[in-house]
């Protein structure tokens, strides 16, 4: 293994053990979203209600594990235990940033034997400087549904042996077209801006993953890493995922407009950063994301209770999640969409501020 290999590996063993001692936030900003719940829902609660379509593929819910780890042992070990969490459940499951096989190419092994554990979709996540060569592998190799692509310049940044150049938009469009399948392009906690999910558009990314602000931090996460030069300030730099669905939204308004979309499709939205439990998950939904995208949460409560304690909780979300739909007056994920909201003063008002700055022209 060469010294870049080595470093990955260690900071790959470091964000799971950070991760696991970090707090996540107990109140996030789905707290500031609050769902109009009919007396009378005309509903009927039953499990094939979070049932759903993932880039074409039928799953039993909307929700998925998110990206996290793989390519060194514990993460190898993680990744088994989170694919048979996946196949039991019906449930999606992304792997973790699988760049490090362009540097380690025995690494890939570790993702096709947990590959081989779940019959159901699987993301594939490189970081934007991977080579096109190194997608195809990964991607003849693994079979994913779709492929992830993680943004992280505020993590870069405060990694201590993080990269100083965030030139991707060319990037993101090589490894698009090497990968031939679809490709979502994921931030890691910091969230999305109106302008990068309409550029992303223009591309024709298939979906962005706004995993925003809320729950797991990579600021302080890198900053545990670093011996020296504080950046715990910029913990609370980015934007939540709800105000990120949000800025989702004023993107779609501006694409809609003939003289600012040129025809360009908005994107499917995947709501990540900081889901709690299956409430989040329907806010989520009734906000506009097409699907969520859970991380933190799995994990610690595999670190914590193993494989059988997930296995039950995934199963419990999607019983929860079921009930959850019907009481809204839904009877799919889909028509979450449909189910009338309203926030507090606060996301109010940076709802119409944001509005006046992406107002046509000022973009
Ligand atoms: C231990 C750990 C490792 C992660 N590694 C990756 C990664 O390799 N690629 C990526 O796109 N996101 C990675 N993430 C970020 C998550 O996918 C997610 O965007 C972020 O944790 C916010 O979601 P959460 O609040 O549900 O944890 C990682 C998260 C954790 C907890």
């Amino acid at each position: 293994m060469n010294e870049e290999a080595q470093s990955a590996a260690a900071r790959k063993k470091d964000h799971i053990v950070l991760a696991r001692h970090s707090k996540r936030p107990e109140r996030n900003d789905f707290d500031k979203i609050f769902l109009v719940r009919p007396a009378l829902p005309e509903s009927k609660a039953d499990l094939s209600n979070a049932e759903c379509g993932f880039f074409g593929f039928r799953v039993k819910a909307p929700f998925f594990i998110n990206a996290m780890t793989g390519g060194v042992e514990e993460g190898d070990c993680i990744n088994r235990d989170l694919c048979r969490a996946s196949g039991k459940n019906g449930i999606p499951m992304a792997f973790g940033s699988a760049s490090f096989v362009e540097q380690d190419p025995s690494a890939l092994k570790g993702f096709e034997e947990a590959r081989d554990l779940t019959n159901q979709p699987v993301l594939v996540n490189v970081n934007a400087d991977t080579s096109p060569k190194t997608v195809k592998t990964l991607v003849k190799a693994l079979d994913p549904i779709a492929l992830q692509i993680h943004v992280n310049a505020v993590q870069e940044l405060v990694m201590p042996e993080g990269s100083r150049e965030w030139k991707w938009k060319e990037k993101i469009a090589r490894l698009r077209d090497a990968a031939e399948i679809p490709v979502i392009v994921k931030e890691v906690g910091f969230g999305f801006d109106v302008a990068s999910i309409k550029a992303l558009a223009e591309m024709g990314v298939d979906a962005v993953d706004v995993s925003g602000k809320g729950g797991t931090n990579f600021c302080t996460i890198e900053n545990c890493r670093r011996e020296k030069g504080d950046f715990s300030y910029l913990a609370e730099c980015g934007f939540s995922t709800v105000q990120s669905l949000l800025n989702a939204r004023f993107a779609q308004q501006l694409l809609a407009l003939p003289e600012e979309g040129a025809g360009a499709k908005m994107p499917e939205v995947i709501s990540s950063g900081g889901i709690r439990n299956p409430l989040d998950v329907l806010k989520s939904l009734a906000l506009g994301a097409r699907w969520v995208g859970v991380s933190g949460k799995f994990l610690s409560t595999l670190l914590g209770g193993g494989e059988e304690a997930l296995e039950e909780e995934i199963c419990e979300w999607k019983e929860q999640l079921s009930g959850l739909i019907a009481l809204y007056g839904a009877s799919s994920p889909e028509e979450c969409r449909k189910i009338p909201w309203i926030c507090d003063a606060e996301l109010e008002s940076y709802a119409k501020q944001m509005a006046r700055l992406v107002s046509p022209g000022e973009v």
